[in-house]
């Protein structure tokens, strides 16, 4: 990609004139002589700047040139190339906080509503690396509307999709911004049910992530939710999934104990997730499962609740 990248930011010259010239010429060649203190790797060969094994680390001034190119470009082919710099940057947790504190995150956010999926998939993927800074998710989580909206819109197991959906897991480590996916719980299953694998355990991640929030268990139980959704119990469920929908189970189940789901039960409507978890087909499933060849999953149905 190294030489690829380079027509590229010789492109972003073209496009921007002679003045940025310099800049991405820096850009391309700055790091050499570049940040001392920032330089997180060590220096490197004139092959490494070529054979695209990795990424340059760029320091404060290029972070600063290369959000002002995306700022000011029109072309999708340099677009594209600077968010996905800027989020391979953002890998470091220095440059996580450089970004922030050079208002790079809406500039970077915005790119969310560009139409061309590729250049959404970079600016989720680029903001799903900072979001691993817990002040940039003060930051981010005015995107999270968005992201839900567009996650659920599809196209159903597209790039942009995985996207949108591991930045809203990486949103959710925490119980800070959870609440705003309140509303889309509902479908967030609905994507669960008719996705396919590598969609399902991107958003069985999330759901387990607010499984564990007792502050969720309420709105997850009362999801309205395919009968479908039992048929991940079945025993052949492949188990990165089956896994992950018992400690689903089990998450809800904990939070229930806790908060006194039976008490609740008049208040969750016909066909959802609680009638789908304690119902006698559930139950069955469960208790198919305790002979599952599979260690792990046998370990998990037991702290189930006895069925
Ligand atoms: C989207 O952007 C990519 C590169 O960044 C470009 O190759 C592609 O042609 C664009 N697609 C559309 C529909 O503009
Ligand atoms: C994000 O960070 C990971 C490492 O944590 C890195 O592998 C990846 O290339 C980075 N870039 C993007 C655009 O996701
Ligand atoms: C998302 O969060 C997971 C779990 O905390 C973490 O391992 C991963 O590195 C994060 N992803 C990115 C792209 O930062
Ligand atoms: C899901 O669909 C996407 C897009 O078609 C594909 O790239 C991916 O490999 C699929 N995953 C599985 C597990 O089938
Ligand atoms: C959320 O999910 C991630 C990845 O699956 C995990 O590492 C993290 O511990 C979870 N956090 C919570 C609060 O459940």
């Amino acid at each position: 990609m190294g030489r690829s990248r380079h027509v590229g930011w010789v492109a972003a010259g073209l496009v921007l004139g002679a003045g940025a010239c310099y800049c991405i010429y820096k850009l391309t060649r700055g790091q050499r002589q570049g940040d001392r203190g920032l330089r997180l790797r060590p220096s490197r060969s004139a092959e490494d700047l070529t054979d695209g094994s990795y990424d340059d680390i760029l320091n404060v001034d290029q972070l600063q040139k290369l959000l002002y190119l995306l700022e000011s470009t029109d072309d999708p082919i340099i677009i594209e190339r600077a968010l996905v710099t800027l989020g391979n940057n953002a890998a470091f947790s220095a440059n996580q906080v450089i970004i922030r504190e050079l208002g790079g995150i809406p500039i970077i956010g915005s790119k969310i509503n560009n139409p061309n999926h590729s250049i959404k998939e970079k600016a989720l993927n680029a903001l799903n690396n900072l979001s691993v800074n817990v002040e940039n998710q003060v930051k981010i989580k005015v995107y999270i509307n968005q992201v839900c909206k567009d996650v659920l819109s599809g196209p159903l197991d597209s790039a942009v999709q995985l996207a949108g959906l591991r930045l809203l897991t990486n949103m959710t480590v925490t119980n800070d911004h959870q609440h705003m996916l309140h509303n889309y719980i509902t479908d967030l299953f609905h994507v669960l049910l008719t996705g396919n694998g590598s969609t399902k355990v991107q958003v069985l991640k999330l759901l387990v992530n607010l499984s564990e929030n007792p502050a969720m268990a309420e709105g997850l139980l009362g999801a309205q939710v395919d009968s479908s959704f039992l048929s991940l119990y079945d025993g052949h469920v492949a188990k990165e999934i089956l896994l992950r929908v018992l400690t689903l189970f089990q998450n809800i189940n904990n939070c229930c104990k806790k908060e006194g789901c039976s008490a609740m039960q008049p208040t969750f409507p016909k066909g959802s997730l609680f009638f789908l978890l304690y119902g006698e087909e559930c139950a069955q499933k469960m208790r198919a499962l305790v002979d599952h060849h599979d260690a792990d999953v046998k370990e998990k149905v037991t702290v189930l609740p006895k069925f």
